[in-house]
């Protein structure tokens, strides 16, 4: 085993302006918790730490729209995220925010800091100014043409279709997101920190120290920014959102939500030791601290060049040892949304799904976007966890209990000498923890999770050719010994699973009777495993241990279960249409006697009939109470004539009469569309009225 090693491990503090979803999890929370379990069941010293960003422009304008403060906003999502967060087994040693005065002073305190020796470049400009709302426009404030990639909706901090990092001035036909104007440029003074000085430091910390190291997508984007040229960044803001700059001088101005945001990570260490009595400062100060920052890729230029130039410029700091940034998710073939509402929401899936929190667990890291983007599908998601979870894992674990019970009542049975398979067999078991520690340690935690459900396939393997079940009542001597190796392997699965799948290997633990399994803290005669004990040539159960029967560890997910997200998300789709669709705009005003000219009857549709070779029109005789008459309507793709005939429908029974294709038509029913587009008559509760009554 190596020595044990002190980690800091930070993933990307969530924007509390909306709830977190399965991109959020498979991106950072998901490789980061696995890395953290990880290193803490080998023995290291890890500070995993997290928190809300609380400062972001999308929060005041969220509070805004709802017409709520942004104290509101952010109280709602902070407590909202971190139970999802906990819900899910991300294991953060703290889950900070970044409105806790903690963090308001450590943030000033590290501005000031630079401020005072020089740092910062100080720059009265022209920037962009909004009259009508009085606001000066920069990050989400302002959307223009990117000059890089001339993509329309760029935003005036970085284009999300290149990703270049942008000023609000780089902007081609800047526009106000506050009130659409096209801004003006006012002169504002601000604080800039000089990137351009830092390039050289760069270059040599990542280019070349870190060429190898570093995951390629990440290297090859911080290299292209680097050939650019870096520019001053501006590190403050004229917003009333924020923490204020403190300087006198200052009003009205806050620090730049993405200076103060990664600060976070340092705040919420500070919280996290003073809680824990220890001291927070080798967790970012010691050279032999290994910082490791979980991002999702749109953090890149932010976690690799504005804050180590940050941490360079204050000169206590260490640098991050690597930063294994992820592509995107994508949900059914579709960027995932927050504000489309374009997502599977953690808080949601737990409705659906209880209890099945690894499930999704285990899906997002076989599918995590660690090269590409990729896409998450309920398809994928149902096969998964009925093949690889139920049919391989469950399956042999299942397999295992339930014979280990009925041969032997739940005692580990004496093994009797060994066969050439069986030592093959242990053999390779014992060298998967190296397997999937490489894995990990590269940050390739899909091909860790492989190699997971390796160990399981070795075990279905080995029952399959052995074939207890039928060797049980003519060799039982030999079944001893392979019902003694297959829980070996059970024990290796409960163990080699925890950093994956925690809920399920806290199970299988109480099942196996291991004693870290949580029920069993008061007694002290169980088998404690760890991940270096597969490794050993030794026993992992011993003959005579007695475990548990325990229940199934995975079920299987029905089409029935996968047909009802899918209605959900055509719902959202469709919704998003509706949204997005025009509104007609009002017409010209009409006097009272005007509207009193229409003569509007609630009738009875006592005929229906399809017009001959008119795609749309049926043939309608309507009972308006005053008579019986004949209305053509454009409503043959939406119903059918059973379906309408006998509904009572509301008719203006004055239009003038008009011929359609050649059947005289006396009137008009008066019709909408639903959310979905189809067409509903203005009576869709069916209230039942004498035909004749009028409509005003
Ligand atoms: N809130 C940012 C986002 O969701 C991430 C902030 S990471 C930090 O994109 F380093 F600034 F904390
Ligand atoms: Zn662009």
């Amino acid at each position: 085993m190596n020595t044990p090693e002190r980690y800091t491990i930070t993933s990307a503090l969530p924007y509390t302006n909306g709830p977190i979803h399965i991109g959020h999890l498979a991106g950072v929370y998901i490789p980061a918790d696995i890395y953290a379990r990880y290193l803490r069941i080998t023995g290291n010293d890890v500070a995993f730490i997290c928190g809300s960003d609380e400062h972001g422009a999308a929060i005041p304008m969220r509070a805004k729209k709802e017409g709520v403060s942004p104290q509101v906003i952010i109280d709602k999502y902070h407590f909202m995220i971190k139970k999802s967060f906990e819900d899910f087994g991300i294991t953060f040693d703290n889950y900070s925010r970044t409105s806790a005065p903690i963090h308001h002073k450590t943030a000033s305190e590290f501005f000031k800091e630079l401020y005072q020796n020089d740092k910062f470049v100080e720059e009265t400009s022209a920037q962009l100014y909004d009259s009508e709302a009085e606001q000066f426009l920069a990050d989400r404030f302002v959307i223009g043409t990117c000059p890089k990639c001339s993509f329309e909706e760029a935003y005036g901090d970085q284009c999300e279709n290149c990703g270049t990092s942008l000023n609000a001035t780089d902007l081609i036909n800047p526009k106000s997101t506050i009130s659409g104007a096209k801004p003006v440029l006012k002169e504002t003074k601000h604080w800039y920190l000089p990137l351009d000085q830092y390039e050289d430091f760069l270059k040599e910390w990542i280019l070349v120290g870190h060429k190898k190291d570093w995951k390629t997508n990440v290297y090859g984007q911080i290299k292209s920014w680097i050939d650019d040229g870096l520019r001053p960044r501006a590190v403050t803001r004229d917003l009333d959102w924020g923490i204020p700059v403190p300087l006198d001088h200052a009003e009205g101005k806050v620090l730049y939500v993405w200076f103060d945001a990664p600060i976070g990570y340092i705040s919420s260490t500070k919280e996290w030791a003073e809680r824990e009595g220890k001291d927070w400062e080798p967790y970012w100060k010691d050279q032999h601290t290994k910082l490791v920052h979980f991002i999702g890729k749109d953090n890149i230029v932010f976690h690799c060049i504005i804050f180590p130039s940050m941490l360079k410029a204050e000169g206590s700091y260490i640098l991050p040892e690597n930063v294994p940034a992820n592509e995107f998710l994508n949900l059914e073939g579709n960027k995932l949304s927050t504000s489309k509402n374009w997502a599977v929401w953690l808080h949601e899936y737990l409705e659906d799904f209880p209890g099945q929190q690894d499930v999704l667990r285990y899906v997002l890291t076989a599918n995590a976007p660690e090269t590409k983007d990729n896409d998450f599908t309920w398809k994928d998601f149902q096969d998964r966890n009925n093949n690889e979870l139920v049919g391989n894992f469950g399956n042999f674990i299942n397999r295992v209990v339930v014979l280990t019970h009925k041969y032997y009542q739940g005692i580990v049975p004496e093994p009797a000498e060994l066969s050439e398979v069986d030592q093959k067999t242990l053999a390779e078991l014992r060298a998967y923890p190296a397997v999937i520690s490489s894995s990990i340690e590269k940050y390739r935690f899909r091909e860790a999770s492989q190699e997971l459900l390796n160990v399981s396939r070795l075990g279905n393997k080995y029952l399959a050719d052995e074939e207890p079940w039928k060797l049980i009542k003519t060799d039982p001597e030999r079944i001893q010994t392979v019902m003694y190796i297959a829980l070996q392997i059970a024990a290796a699965v409960a163990v080699l699973s925890e950093p994956f799948l925690p809920f399920t290997s806290e199970k299988l633990k109480d099942i196996l009777n291991l004693s870290d399994r949580p029920a069993a803290s008061l007694r002290t005669d169980l088998v404690k495993l760890t991940w270096n004990d597969i490794e050993k040539e030794q026993a992992l159960l011993k003959s005579g241990y007695q475990i548990e029967k325990g229940s199934l560890l995975f079920s299987k997910i029905e089409d029935l279960d996968i047909q009802k997200q899918l209605d959900k998300l055509a719902a959202t789709k469709k919704a998003n249409e509706v949204a997005t669709k025009e509104i007609i705009p009002q017409k010209e005003t009409i006097s009272f006697e005007d509207f009193t000219k229409l003569d509007i009857r609630i009738g009875t549709i006592m005929e229906a009939e399809k017009m001959p070779k008119a795609k749309r029109l049926m043939v309608l005789k309507v009972d308006t109470g005053v008579n019986v008459r004949t209305i053509v309507s454009g409503i043959a793709e939406h119903f059918s004539a059973e379906e309408i005939i006998g509904k009572q429908v509301t008719v203006l029974i004055n239009l003038a009469p008009r011929k359609l294709r050649g059947v005289e038509s006396e009137g008009m029913i008066l019709m909408t569309e639903d959310i979905e587009g189809k067409l509903v008559f203005l009576n869709p509760d069916q209230i039942e009225v004498n035909p004749g009554v009028t409509v005003n």
